[in-house]
């Protein structure tokens, strides 16, 4: 039975060359030996059967690893796309005046507006609103800096903050330096959903100052996505 068994491995083996049943050169080249007929002729094609059933076995599940693998590919470049189709960073300054000018001071808290950007990738940066709405849930990085220089014999103040949804992530406060002028920066990583709003609030009494040398800039960038809504 063996020995048949073997036989019966040779034409799939050997398939593509020019061997055949009987011997070398006797089938016609490039012509797939069949099987079929070998299996249907006799009991003792049994042991060929079983291989045969083997063989179809494996190319089974060779063609469902190959689909396995063409969706997960499909899969990744769809996330690959998904990624790059939600790139977004900021980075803005208050202004690109020529002499010191300054945002505030106000009777209320109000979100700064930065003028001069330098980059606005994926524009989910609002140049009028001064407003950052995230483009998807992700873990976000934000950095601002605030500057201010007082009137001589007037209290400095440079105090802001950075708000998501309204609420305060991190404050900035210089109130009453004795010195004119102040700066101060605050980082922070923050877990957005797609929608949420971000904004540097200037903070009632406050002021902050720029000019072509860029001391007040608002910064932020997707650092990665994640899958919550
Ligand atoms: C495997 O895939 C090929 C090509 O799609 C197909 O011709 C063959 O019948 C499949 N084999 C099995 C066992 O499903």
């Amino acid at each position: 039975m063996r020995g048949l068994v073997l036989l019966c491995l040779l034409p799939a083996a050997l398939s593509g060359m020019n061997f055949g049943w009987n011997g070398p050169a006797s089938t016609t080249s490039g012509a797939e030996p069949s099987l079929v007929p070998v299996c249907n002729s006799g009991q003792e094609s049994c042991g060929c059967c079983l291989m045969q059933k083997q063989i179809n076995r494996m190319e089974q599940f060779f063609n469902y690893s190959v689909q396995e693998l063409k969706t997960q590919l499909m899969n990744s470049k769809t996330n690959l796309n998904y990624m790059r189709a939600s790139r977004s960073a900021f980075s803005v300054a208050l202004n690109n005046a020529n002499t010191l000018t300054c945002f505030g001071p106000f009777a209320n808290d109000k979100p700064i507006i930065f003028k001069n950007i330098f980059i606005n990738l994926g524009n989910n940066y609002n140049e009028q609103t001064g407003i950052f709405t995230a483009p998807r849930a992700g873990v976000y990085s934000f950095s601002i800096s605030i500057y201010s220089l007082a009137a001589s014999g007037k209290a400095q103040a440079s105090c802001a903050s950075l708000r998501v949804n309204g609420n305060e992530a991190a404050p900035l406060s210089e109130r009453n330096g004795k010195d004119r002028e102040d700066s101060s920066t605050a980082v922070a990583a923050v877990q957005l959903k797609a929608g949420d709003q971000v904004v540097a609030s200037l903070l009632q009494g406050c002021d902050i100052c720029d000019d072509v040398n860029h001391y007040s800039t608002f910064t932020g960038f997707l650092l990665y996505a994640t899958d919550k809504a």
